[in-house]
């Protein structure tokens, strides 16, 4: 494991961190020429898939890992910096081994057009979420292309409802997938904010039980699942 430092920076008393990884900046040029070469061919639709343009969450399959270096790179040290991160956890969860059993990843590329205005939203039911930033163009207004948060708490005269994250080329912002946040316009930009966006997904293993001893293979899993979709 890398002794690569993070940066907590506290909001609402919540932690969010910064994860620098060096290790990617080799691939910076590629991933630019490769995006630019999906949005010639027409792949990227105004909300073609989520808000903006975005790729699908797609980015880690089994064929894109095997053939795509950079994702094996990302992928790693996102799970790396998750799995420290939850070393410190509190509550109940801290006698509870735990496994990061899933990774989503997407890509978000940002332009200047007047249109883009991303939306609040969260990411749960993942436990952490992050975004490995490619590119942060520069803007006359240091306000714009900022990761905005919300403060889960209604708001009050008491404290702040807001709070912001800067992007910084290179790193990875890491926060609980809890937190309501959006990025800021950049209509100022001369170029794309290129962000690849992940979802980690924890498992917490508690000795004393394991729901799924009750299914007797995967057909039965499965068979549950469903009539547990379809409602009563
Ligand atoms: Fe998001």
């Amino acid at each position: 494991m890398s002794n690569v430092q993070f940066q907590t920076n506290m909001i609402f008393g919540t932690p969010t961190w910064r994860y620098p990884v060096p290790e990617m900046h080799r691939f910076h040029g590629e991933i630019k020429e490769k995006l630019g070469e999906l949005w010639r061919q027409g792949y990227f639709q105004r909300h073609g898939s989520g808000y903006g343009y975005q790729t699908r969450e797609e980015l880690f399959t089994p064929a894109n890992l095997e053939n795509i270096e950079y994702l094996r790179v990302l992928k790693a040290k996102f799970v790396e910096a998750c799995t420290r991160i939850l070393a410190h956890r509190h509550g109940h969860s801290k006698n509870a081994p735990f496994d990061v059993y899933c990774i989503q990843g997407w890509v978000l590329i940002q332009t200047n057009e007047n249109w883009v205005d991303g939306p609040w939203h969260h990411h749960h039911p993942a436990t952490l979420s992050g975004c490995y930033y490619v590119q942060v163009p520069a803007t006359r207004d240091p306000t714009e292309g900022l990761l905005m948060f919300q403060r889960p708490e209604p708001t009050n005269i008491f404290c702040e409802n807001m709070a912001a994250v800067r992007p910084i080329e290179g790193c990875l912002t890491i926060f609980p997938s809890y937190l309501l946040h959006r990025p800021m316009p950049t209509p100022s930009a001369r170029d794309w904010r290129i962000g690849i966006c992940m979802d980690a997904f924890v498992h917490w293993h508690k000795r004393s039980e394991d729901p799924l001893r009750k299914f007797a293979d995967e057909e039965a899993y499965e068979i549950a699942r469903k009539e547990s979709l379809a409602g009563p």
